[in-house]
């Protein structure tokens, strides 16, 4: 898998680093409040676990899924929702978690989605990644772990064809790769 890469971005040992950052920020926040951490599956789960377990509040954990793309690089330009059990999330501050934030469709839609329901206390956002361009749907992230250039970047819970997601580092995927059937890249 790291052959496919163009290079690393960020190793390992850098995320958890920064991961110990954020996850001091969301403390010094949400102290005493009744915070549900809504992670967006697939992509956030890796980024979750590692940032979940250092957090030591009593929160809870809520999961949606949320996909836009069909394989490849782009969006499709439709967010499809599924998997959230609002019943859940009444009474409690909100905590959108995901992997990346790119064009922000995805959180815009999640976003939105979860602010409609009935008892929400607020809705914050946190993100592995953000590219560095000009959003097509306006987000406000407010936690984020590193700002990146418009690339595609796999690895740490992000894929490509469902693939690489299990890479310890995030790296951008090279030009080679993309386009090329998953079946020839062994
Ligand atoms: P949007 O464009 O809706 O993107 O902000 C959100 C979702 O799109 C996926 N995405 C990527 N996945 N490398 C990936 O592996 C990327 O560079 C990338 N950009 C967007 C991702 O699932 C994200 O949650």
């Amino acid at each position: 898998m790291y052959d496919d890469l163009e290079r690393v971005l960020f190793d390992e040992a850098r995320i958890l680093s920064r991961l110990d950052e954020l996850a001091n920020e969301i403390v010094r926040d949400y102290t005493g409040k009744p915070l549900t951490v809504l992670a967006v599956l697939h992509g956030s789960l890796v980024f979750m676990a590692d940032l979940l377990r250092r957090v030591p509040l009593p929160l809870e954990l809520a999961c949606i899924v949320a996909s836009s793309y069909q394989g490849g690089t782009k969006t499709t330009g439709h967010v499809a929702l599924g998997g959230l059990d609002v019943n859940r999330l009444q009474g409690r501050h909100v905590l959108v978690l995901d992997d990346i934030l790119d064009t922000g469709l995805t959180l815009n839609r999640v976003a939105r989605e979860v602010s409609a329901q009935p008892g929400v206390l607020d809705v914050r956002v946190c993100v592995l990644l953000a590219k560095r361009k000009r959003r097509e749907c306006a987000v406000k992230a407010d936690y984020v772990a590193f700002e990146i250039e418009d690339e595609f970047v796999v690895g740490y819970g992000l894929d490509y064809a469902e693939r690489y997601r299990n890479l310890p580092c995030i790296g951008v995927l090279s030009k080679n790769v993309i386009g090329r059937s998953t079946k020839d890249s062994g």
